[in-house]
């Protein structure tokens, strides 16, 4: 008994023995074929000329690859027609290096994108992964150099869409209109604070899911861009998808405003930068691209002449003049939260007018703020208004002819009498 199981003993042992050794082999085999490319690669002056004449290094920078996220990987498992080879040199032309095999979610999200779909048919102006991650030395997103991550990503995307040749030859929006992202408060966030909780290409573009301009996923189709935007706005999105615009957003209707009707895209902007499409000056603006347009007012039958009645109250003259501290649509309406004055929540019901008014002028009381504020000067909304408006019209107009008539009847009585 005590013999057979020494000779268990035994065996056991030797095989141990056999199994490090041959891991210690299979390692020896696999380290051996990254130091045998290395051999030759790690040469600074090592190069190749390109089809079109240029020189093309073929060093690889070993201790920027150990930091690589690739470092445990193989130089063969990307460049697989080396796999097994034991003769050197090796061919000269090897095959394109596919990152698919190992990241098969991001090679498929890709194939789908306006990027991906493109240079599947063959078209080299299109960026593939290595073009956007480069090939070597890869870092993780997390760290602040890595090519993707939001402070150097702004580089990657516009070294095409800044690039006027590619800009004219797909019909790209213009350089101006992708530039003008690093004014925005957006680009100037990164730029100047380094706060990368701000937006940049792909927070609102994504990345490999890019969509096609007619796709119906594309930020063109302006449905999709308050989610893009709540990703970060959350409390602003709340009070907007319960707004009359952004009701009618979740209803279809596409003439509501969605955030970058008022904000802008690329050059949205803080409200105290007098540039911002909603700095105090320029919101009655915003707002009456629609408000002002009679198509708009009419199809949805709502009041009109929104900017020529606010440019006719104190508050628009006060205005015009650069008054900043005067009333704005916003002042009155609200901006994310705006509901007709019919809701009782509305800050221009009237139940709410003394408030709203009151923010501006302490002590005003429900009779202060009785008057209509904005009205169109029809019959049915004022028609105190509406008479002493027909009586200026006719009167003036009839000032008008009777003075050119006497000024012509004077002329022609001058002529006659020098005949
Ligand atoms: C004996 C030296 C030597 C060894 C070992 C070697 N290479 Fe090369 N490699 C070269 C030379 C020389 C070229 C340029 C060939 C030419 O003139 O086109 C090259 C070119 C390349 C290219 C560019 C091919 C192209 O299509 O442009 C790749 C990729 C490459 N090597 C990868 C590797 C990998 C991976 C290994 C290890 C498995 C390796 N090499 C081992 C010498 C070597
Ligand atoms: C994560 C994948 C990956 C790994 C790992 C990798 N390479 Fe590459 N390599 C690429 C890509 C991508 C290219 C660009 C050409 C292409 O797309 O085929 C490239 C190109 C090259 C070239 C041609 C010169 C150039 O820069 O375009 C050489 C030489 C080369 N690799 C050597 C190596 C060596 C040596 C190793 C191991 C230390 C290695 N590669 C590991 C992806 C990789
Ligand atoms: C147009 C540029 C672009 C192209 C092309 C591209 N990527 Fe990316 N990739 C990015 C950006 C930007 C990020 C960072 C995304 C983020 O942080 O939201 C990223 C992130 C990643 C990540 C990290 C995990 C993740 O999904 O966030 C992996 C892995 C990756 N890409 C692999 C690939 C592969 C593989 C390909 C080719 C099939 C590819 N990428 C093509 C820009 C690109
Ligand atoms: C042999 C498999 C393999 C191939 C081929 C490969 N990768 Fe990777 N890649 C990995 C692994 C594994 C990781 C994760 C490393 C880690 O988490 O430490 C990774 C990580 C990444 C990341 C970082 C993800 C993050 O979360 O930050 C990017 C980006 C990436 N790869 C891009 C590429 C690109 C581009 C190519 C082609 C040029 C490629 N990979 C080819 C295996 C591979
Ligand atoms: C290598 C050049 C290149 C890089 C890098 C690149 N793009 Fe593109 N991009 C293009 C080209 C070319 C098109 C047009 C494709 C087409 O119309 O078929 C395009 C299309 C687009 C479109 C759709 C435009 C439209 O009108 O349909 C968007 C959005 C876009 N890219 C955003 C990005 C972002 C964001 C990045 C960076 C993460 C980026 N691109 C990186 C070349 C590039
Ligand atoms: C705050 C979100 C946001 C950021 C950040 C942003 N964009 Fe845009 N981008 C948009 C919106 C919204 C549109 C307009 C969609 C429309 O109505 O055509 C747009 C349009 C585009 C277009 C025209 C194609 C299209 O889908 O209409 C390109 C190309 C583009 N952006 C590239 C970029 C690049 C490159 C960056 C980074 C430098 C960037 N964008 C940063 C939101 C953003
Ligand atoms: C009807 C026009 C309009 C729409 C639609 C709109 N905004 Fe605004 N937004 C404004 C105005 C006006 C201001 C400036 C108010 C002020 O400070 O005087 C503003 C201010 C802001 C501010 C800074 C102040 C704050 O409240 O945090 C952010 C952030 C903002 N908007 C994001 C968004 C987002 C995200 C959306 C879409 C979900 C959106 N906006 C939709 C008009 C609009
Ligand atoms: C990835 C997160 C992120 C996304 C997505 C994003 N933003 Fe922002 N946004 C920020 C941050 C962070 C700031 C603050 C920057 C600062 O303070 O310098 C900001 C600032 C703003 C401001 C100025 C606020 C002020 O102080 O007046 C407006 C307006 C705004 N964003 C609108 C939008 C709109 C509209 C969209 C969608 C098209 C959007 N944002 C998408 C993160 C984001
Ligand atoms: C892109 C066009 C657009 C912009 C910009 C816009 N609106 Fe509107 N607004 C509409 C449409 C369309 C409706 C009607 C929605 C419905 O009835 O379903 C509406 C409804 C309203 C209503 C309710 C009218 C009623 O009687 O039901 C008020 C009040 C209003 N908007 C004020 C504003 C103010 C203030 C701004 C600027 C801060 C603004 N809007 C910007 C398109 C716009
Ligand atoms: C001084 C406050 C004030 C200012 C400034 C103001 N409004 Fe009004 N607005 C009102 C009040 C109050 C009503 C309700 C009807 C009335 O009494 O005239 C109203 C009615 C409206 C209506 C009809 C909605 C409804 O439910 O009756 C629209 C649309 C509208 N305003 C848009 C605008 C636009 C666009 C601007 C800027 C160009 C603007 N308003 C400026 C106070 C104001
Ligand atoms: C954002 C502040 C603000 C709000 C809100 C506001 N006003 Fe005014 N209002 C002013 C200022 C400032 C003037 C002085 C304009 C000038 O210089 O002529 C003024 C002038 C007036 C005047 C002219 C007579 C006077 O007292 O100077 C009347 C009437 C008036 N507002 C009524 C209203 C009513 C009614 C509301 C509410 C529906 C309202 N205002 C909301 C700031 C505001």
């Amino acid at each position: 008994m005590e013999k057979v199981s020494m000779s268990r003993k035994t065996a056991l042992i030797f095989f141990l023995v056999f199994l490090i050794s041959f891991a210690a082999f299979l390692y020896q085999a696999w380290s051996q074929t990254n130091e045998e490319c290395i051999g030759c690669h790690e040469d600074k002056s090592l190069a190749k000329k390109s089809a079109s004449g240029e020189e093309i290094s073929l060093f690889v920078d070993q201790k920027e690859f150990a930091r690589s996220v690739h470092k445990k990987i193989n130089c063969i498992d990307c460049h697989a027609d080396l796999k097994g080879i034991k003769e050197f040199p090796h061919k000269e032309t090897l095959m394109k290096v596919e990152c698919k095999g190992c990241h098969e979610k991001e090679y498929s999200t890709y194939t789908q994108s306006v990027h991906g779909k493109a240079f599947l048919k063959g078209d080299k102006n299109l960026p593939t992964c290595a073009t956007c991650h480069g090939k070597h030395y890869i870092l993780c997103a997390t760290d602040p150099e890595c090519s993707t991550s939001p402070i150097k990503q702004i580089k990657v995307c516009t070294k095409c869409h800044e690039d006027r040749k590619i800009v004219a030859k797909y019909n790209l929006p213009g350089v101006d209109f992708i530039k003008s992202y690093e004014k925005s408060i957006h680009g100037r966030a990164i730029a100047e604070k380094g706060l990368v909780v701000s937006a940049v290409c792909s927070d609102c573009h994504g990345s490999h899911e890019i969509k096609p301009i007619d796709d119906p996923g594309s930020l063109k189709n302006k449905v999709n861009i308050p989610a893009v935007c709540s990703k970060c706005h959350k409390s602003v999105y709340a009070e907007y998808s319960q707004s009359i615009h952004g009701q009618a957003i979740a209803k279809g209707i596409m003439d509501s405003p969605v955030c970058t009707d008022c904000h802008g895209e690329h050059t949205i902007a803080a409200s105290s930068d007098p540039t911002s499409k909603v700095s105090p000056k320029n919101i009655p603006k915003t707002c009456s691209r629609c408000h002002a347009d009679v198509k708009l007012t009419e199809k949805y039958g709502i009041p009109g002449a929104r900017y020529q009645t606010y440019l006719d109250s104190y508050h628009g003259m006060a205005s015009k003049f650069g008054e900043t501290i005067v009333a704005n649509c916003a002042s009155c309406h609200g901006f994310h939260g705006i509901l007709p004055s019919s809701d009782p929540r509305s800050l221009i019901n009237k139940a709410n007018l003394p408030e709203t008014c009151g923010k501006c002028h302490p002590g005003a009381t429900k009779k202060f703020a009785l008057g209509k504020i904005h009205v169109e000067a029809t019959k049915e909304s004022s028609l105190g208004k509406y008479y002493v408006r027909q009586f200026y019209i006719w009167f003036i107009s009839i000032l008008v002819v009777c003075f050119v008539s006497y000024v012509g009847l004077e002329m022609y009585g001058y002529l006659r009498g020098r005949k």
